[in-house]
């Protein structure tokens, strides 16, 4: 066991685009003489969406731990400190590089489908698609998987006892941490759905009100269900008191799980989905994700391109057009691949994407509906994602959620577990879109223990120079934002650069491209739309749209990466300088 007393904290907490700049930075390391390609890294770098997270990663590492005992800690610590955003009452995937196995393994530790479910429960009496029941309370929460998730990691890839790993997340939900602006805002925006149901009420209120910002919010009911987690390990969770607990509160609002529905839970592991773009190899999320079957089709598609020689408004209308054309598969083709055979070799094949390219007008953009479809509203700003390389090599890229902000918003009494609501990205009613806008079909309708698609990309980018680590939250936006991120990469950014990139986006219905402020200058707003395309985006007008209510362009995301520079053997981590308490910290392994 290696003691890490003394490290070096290299990169210090990322809180404004200014300091964000600076966090790529690094205190010179002693690079390789003879400058070949690094062997292990100089130590280990840790991005997350909250300080506090990336901290409890960086304590486990200290006492001994592997990058899998970290993400343990940094998932439990998310689960505790960003309530809004992920949990163990939701799910997630972690995708695990094994440096000495030379492995790569997609965990799936995505929600199922409790079996007394089916598509009809989402009708109202009148025969119409129940939004409510679909996104709170107790008919919107899948069984959660990221307690499974935890134990697996443990028994299979780290080297302490879970009840170690989980220490830092127990410390938290007992002291508590400052309430921050996000998520009091979260609340405000869904008190009235938590207000609804006791436990949540117990869980949230402080003093009988709303949280503030500022204020210590403490969870020591969570607290007890990860020791019982930690003691017991699956058992822990899906079985004996914490099972309990969960069945009663889910009953008592009506709801429908069943003792059998927790017990047989199981993550899975899964082959990652692997394609080329110029010299990287990009590990990324295989079926239920849709976003390595999107990011295949788009960068295949823009590989036919010299894209950084083109000028920008051209560029950015063939990202846009592979945009346009990834999403609408994801439409008819794409569920749990234990419950649909999907058409893999095809979609992500390069003739495939050659015979979608074909279709792209090189200075016109193409209507969606002349790729068929209906129009959709948009997206949300919650889910998390951290990224870990350890100093044996070892990473981790992992993207976790209870879908929408604070999920269903329904705690169970006694158990601090807020549950999610992602039953709401199964395709609850054919054609019906769901909150992000995406619809589908058979291939994604709910089923007894199937798991509903994700947009949920954590993806690998692997060079001869440089190995990075990336993902983000962002609904269906979170595949374009890895887009934009692959290629910030591809094109030489740093860690840093690549989380601040101004975003776009565009998912073939609505047939609009939303942008960030910053993404676009005017004059390739004004190309855009020349071209035909309707362009979202902050300008002069922005404030009349926003306030008519037509403008959904603001910031989203929310990245967090971590790459290793294997020529000078130097790590770096970025954070969105969108979020007000990520960090990306390095720590570099003291010489001997
Ligand atoms: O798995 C998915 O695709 C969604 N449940 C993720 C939700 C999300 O990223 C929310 N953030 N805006």
């Amino acid at each position: 066991m290696k003691f890490w007393s003394g490290v070096i904290i290299a990169v210090a907490l990322v809180a404004t685009p200014a300091c964000g700049r600076d966090a790529a930075a690094q205190p010179e390391h002693d690079a390789r003489p003879d400058s070949a390609a690094a062997k292990v890294p100089p130590g280990v770098a840790i991005a997350s969406a909250h300080a506090l997270a990336t901290e409890a990663g960086l304590e486990i590492i200290r006492e001994g731990g592997n990058a899998f005992d970290a993400a343990i800690a940094v998932s439990a610590a998310l689960s505790v400190v960003e309530p809004i955003s992920s949990g163990i009452g939701g799910g997630g995937f972690f995708l695990l590089h094994q440096a000495e196995e030379d492995r790569d393994v997609f965990l799936d530790a995505r929600e199922t489908s409790p079996a007394a479910v089916s598509s009809d429960d989402y009708l109202t009496e009148d025969g119409e698609f129940d939004r409510d029941r679909a996104t709170n309370g107790p008919w919107a929460a899948g069984i959660p998987g990221l307690p499974a998730a935890f134990v697996h990691l443990a028994n299979e890839y780290g080297q302490l006892p879970l009840e170690r790993s989980l220490a830092p997340a127990i410390r938290l939900a007992d002291e508590g941490f400052p309430v921050y602006g996000r998520m009091e805002r979260g609340y405000q925006s869904r008190a009235e759905v938590m207000e609804r149901y006791p436990g949540t009420r117990d869980t949230f209120l402080i003093d009988g009100r709303a949280m503030r910002e500022g204020d210590t919010f403490r969870q020591p009911d969570l607290a007890r269900t990860l020791e019982r987690l930690a003691a017991d390990g699956f058992d822990g969770f899906y079985r004996g008191r914490t099972a309990e607990l969960l069945l009663e509160g889910v009953q008592a609002e009506g709801g429908v799980w069943t003792a059998d529905d927790l017990a047989s839970y199981k993550v899975v592991e899964r082959e990652p989905l692997r394609l080329n773009y110029h010299e990287w190899e990009i590990v990324t999320a295989p079926p239920p994700s849709y976003g390595g079957v999107a990011l295949a089709q788009m960068l295949q598609i823009l590989a036919g391109w010299e894209l950084e020689e083109l000028d920008p408004a051209l560029r950015a209308h063939l990202t846009v057009e592979s945009m346009r054309r990834a999403f609408r598969d994801r439409t008819f083709y794409l569920g749990d691949p234990d419950f649909v055979d999907i058409p893999m070799e095809t979609l992500t094949s390069r003739d495939y994407a050659a015979g979608l390219r074909a279709t792209i007008h090189p200075q016109r953009a193409t209507p969606s509906d002349m790729l068929s479809g209906e129009p959709t509203p948009l997206e949300g700003d919650e889910t998390t994602h951290f990224s870990i390389i350890d100093a044996q090599g070892n990473r981790v890229a992992a993207t976790q959620t209870v879908n929408l902000l604070y999920g269903s918003g329904l705690v169970p009494p006694g158990t601090g577990v807020l549950l999610n609501n992602e039953m709401d990205d199964f395709a609850l009613q054919p054609g019906e879109a769901n909150a992000f806008g995406v619809m589908g079909f058979d291939a994604n309708a709910p089923e007894p223990g199937k798991s509903m698609l994700s947009s949920m990309t954590p993806t690998f980018m692997l060079s001869d120079d440089r190995i990075a680590v990336l993902g983000t939250p962002g609904g269906t936006r979170i595949i374009t934002m890895v887009l934009l991120g692959i290629l910030g990469y591809d094109a030489g950014l740093d860690a840093q650069s690549v989380a601040a990139l101004p975003r776009f986006h565009h998912q073939w219905l609505p047939d609009r491209i939303s942008a960030e402020r910053g993404a676009f200058s005017p004059e390739v707003i004004a190309r855009l739309r020349e071209m035909g395309h309707e362009v979202d985006a902050p300008d002069e007008q922005d404030e009349m749209r926003r306030s008519a209510g037509r403008t959904s362009s603001h910031s989203w995301g929310n990245l967090q990466t971590v790459a290793w520079n294997l020529r000078d053997n130097t790590l770096e981590g970025g954070t969105d300088p969108r979020n007000e308490v990520g960090s990306a910290e390095v720590q570099l392994t003291p010489e001997p």
